[in-house]
């Protein structure tokens, strides 16, 4: 399904971009800042999922951002929706297919390290798969990539040094840490993040882990970026999905500068 998906793509766009990003809750409205802008609805891509959950778009964006060329993909599927991590990852498996090179994912996270604040970014150094599956469990695809892939460093170095020069310049407040990767979509309880603190994470959330590893199976450099939208469970009064929403959309717009000029200086 992945290679049918993959050459209905490179049919409406043949030459398509070297660089892909995913983005999550809230954060799509980077899209419309594209210039020569081709829209394609998942729905009209075989095989590829449909996101359910509101708020979160479902189509993937080609264009330019200045002079570079770039796929979005608006909107993702996850894991709590009842979706297999193979559909949870089509997308960037596709992306792979297609010949892209740098994925860069963003998301929405709970901040469980207290020096984080609401609506802060914060680049992924590493991350903690707590979601009890993985993409790549079941027959290896020997073509995609290696059965057993190194996730020693899942994060690329040199994307994250690229990715702090440019929030230095913009003189952007962005933080570093370790992604607890959490099946959902219940929030955790406070006794859990006591407990993803004690483990090493400074986030909490329920998406990005999969499409890294299968990202990381065939080979993509990936840069991966949480907007925090809440201070993980007791550590606020309480948590809501409507709060997420309205605090992903208050940071777009430093997300979608920080893209702009991070885009304008990557090397693929
Ligand atoms: N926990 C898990 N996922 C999340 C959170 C959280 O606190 N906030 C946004 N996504």
């Amino acid at each position: 399904m992945i290679r049918a998906a993959a050459a209905e793509l490179s049919r409406r766009v043949p030459d398509w971009p070297k660089i892909a990003i995913v983005l999550g809750s809230a954060q799509a409205s980077f899209a419309e800042s594209l210039e020569d802008r081709v829209t394609i609805p998942y729905a009209e891509i075989p095989g590829w999922p449909v996101p359910r959950v509101a708020g979160h778009a479902g189509e993937l964006v080609v264009g330019r951002s200045g002079s570079r060329r770039v796929a979005l993909l608006c909107g993702r599927v996850h894991l709590y929706e009842g979706w297999t991590p193979q559909q949870v990852v089509f997308g960037v498996r596709v992306m792979g297919l297609l010949g892209v090179k740098v994925l860069i994912l963003t998301n929405a996270a709970g901040a469980i390290r207290e020096t984080f604040r609401p609506g802060m970014q914060v680049f992924l150094t590493d991350h903690i798969n707590l979601q009890g599956t993985n993409p790549l469990c079941g027959p290896n695809d020997d073509s995609l990539g290696p059965r057993f892939p190194d996730m020693s460093e899942a994060y690329d170095r040199a994307l994250l040094e690229l990715a702090r020069q440019t929030a230095r310049e913009l003189g952007m407040e962005a933080g570093e840490g370790v992604y607890a990767a959490m099946l959902g979509p219940s929030f955790e309880t406070p006794a859990e993040i006591r407990f993803l603190r004690a483990i090493g994470a400074d986030l909490a959330g329920m998406s990005t882990v999969p499409e890294v590893i299968a990202a990381r199976h065939m080979g993509l450099r990936v840069l991966a970026i949480s907007t925090v939208t809440n201070m993980a469970a007791g550590l606020q009064q309480r948590l809501s999905h409507e709060e997420v929403l309205e605090t992903g959309k208050a940071s777009a717009a430093e997300l979608r500068r920080f893209l702009e000029s991070f885009l304008a200086r990557v090397e693929v």
